[in-house]
């Protein structure tokens, strides 16, 4: 009988943790295509010495950590080079595709990623040759005249940033020489602003699942996940589909978010290399049962079918179709959705779903409306929120996880 030991790696999080748990232990053993009984057991990943040739207990590692903590970092990259563990995502990737690795190679798939140009450092580095190499090779420029070329109002971004640290909107040259001033060293991208767009969509993507939600970045964490249906047009929502899968296939990236500004009927992409995606109930409420769901069957079906992991990219194939002149933007987004779907095995997936997995919606949804869950509610509030807030947001996200359980149609 096949047994599965998935890893978390944490950082500070409770809730998902607990309910990706409970579900899978709900959900208990899952038979495979030759009939064989298979068994899943989670932990939480401790950090100690490790053994280059020791050998992990673990199928499938979801890695919440790496990001900032390096220690697990390189044990996941040895977990992946030695031992053929399958993470949720790639190390290598996520390491080196950071934004504007991302930027660039969504450029050269003609998506409709704004201008962007990298400025060098403000700051002088820290380093004994800076002094020489900059006083000879450092070339001056006119930071006025590349704005002139973007167009104001632009953003001023990190090249490899999350959660809005050093992010400014610069309205005129004065702003931007102050954000420049104030970047020190770090390393900055000028970016076009979408002016004006219609909607600002954020997915969410796991696996071969995606979500896509209105977002509103204007208002604080709980509400800027807005519980709305059909905000975009048919058109635009399967290209935000399209274009989330496409950005992970291309990486090896499992789960992770997308950012995207539609105009008209113009999708920009302007983040989407956030493999480490947030997925607290207190930010994804409405949406929370759907990712704890997600997350449970992408994991047991890698397990299950012993899916490979894939550690080597595919970018040829991909600027293949890229550099064809004989396509329109469309036609090449079908393309790349079917190195896509190929990549995530799209077919054999939602036969898995529906033959092994039909009963997930099901147990997700008693569980939400357990007592259980409604402990786990409170308990992520109280860590969450001040005090005085407590009872205003426990209300608050009952009447969200009611809402998702009374659209459920039962
Ligand atoms: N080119 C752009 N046009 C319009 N708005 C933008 C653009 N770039 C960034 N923004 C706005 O600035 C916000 C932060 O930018 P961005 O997402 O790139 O930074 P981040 O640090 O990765 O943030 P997070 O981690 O929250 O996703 C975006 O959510 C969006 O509201
Ligand atoms: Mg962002």
């Amino acid at each position: 009988m096949p047994q599965h030991l998935i890893g978390l790696l944490l950082g500070t999080e409770e809730d998902w943790p607990t309910a990706f748990t409970e579900i899978l232990r709900r959900l208990g053993p899952v038979k495979d295509g030759s009939g064989d009984t298979h068994t899943f057991d989670v932990e939480r990943v401790t950090i100690e010495p490790f053994d280059l040739r020791s050998k992990p207990r673990h199928s499938l590692v979801i890695d919440r950590l790496a990001y900032w903590y390096y220690h697990p970092r390189e044990w996941l990259k040895k977990i992946a080079l030695m031992d053929d563990v399958y993470l949720l995502n790639s190390p290598f990737t996520f390491q080196s595709m950071e934004k504007h690795a991302a930027y660039c190679a969504m450029m050269r798939l003609g998506l409709k990623v704004p201008d962007t140009v990298l400025v060098p450092y403000k700051h002088p580095l820290d380093n004994s040759r800076y002094a020489y190499t900059a006083a000879r090779y450092n070339r001056q420029f006119d930071l006025d005249a590349i704005a002139d070329h973007l167009g104001y109002p632009m953003f001023m971004k990190p090249y490899d940033g999350g959660a809005w640290v050093g992010v400014s909107r610069v309205r005129d040259s004065a702003e931007l020489h102050a954000a420049y001033d104030a970047s020190g060293e770090r390393l900055m991208h000028l970016q076009s602003s979408v002016e004006g767009y219609d909607s600002f969509a954020r997915s969410l993507s796991i696996g071969a699942e995606t979500m896509v939600m209105r977002f509103r970045p204007e208002l604080p964490m709980h509400e800027r996940y807005e519980v709305s249906h059909g905000f975009l047009s048919p058109d635009a929502g399967s290209e935000v589909t399209s274009i989330s899968r496409i950005v992970n296939a291309f990486f090896r990236w499992e789960f992770n978010s997308c950012e995207m500004l539609v105009r008209g009927t113009e999708v920009h992409p302007i983040d989407y290399a956030n493999a480490c995606p947030d997925v607290a109930l207190t930010s994804l409420h409405y949406y929370f049962p759907w990712a704890m769901s997600a997350l449970v069957r992408w994991a047991v079906f890698c397990c299950v079918t012993a899916r490979q992991p894939r550690l080597d990219l595919d970018t040829r194939r991909y600027f293949e179709i890229a550099d064809r002149e004989d396509l329109s933007y469309e036609d090449k987004l079908t393309e790349y959705r079917r190195l896509a779907d190929d990549y995530f095995d799209t077919p054999r997936y939602t036969d898995f779903c529906a033959s092994r997995l039909s009963n997930v919606d099901d147990l997700v949804l008693e569980w939400i409306q357990s007592a259980d869950f409604d402990k786990l509610l409170v308990s992520t509030v109280r860590s969450t929120y001040p005090a005085v807030e407590h009872e205003r947001f426990i209300a608050h996200f009952r009447g969200l996880l009611g809402l998702w359980a009374q659209d459920q149609g039962r």
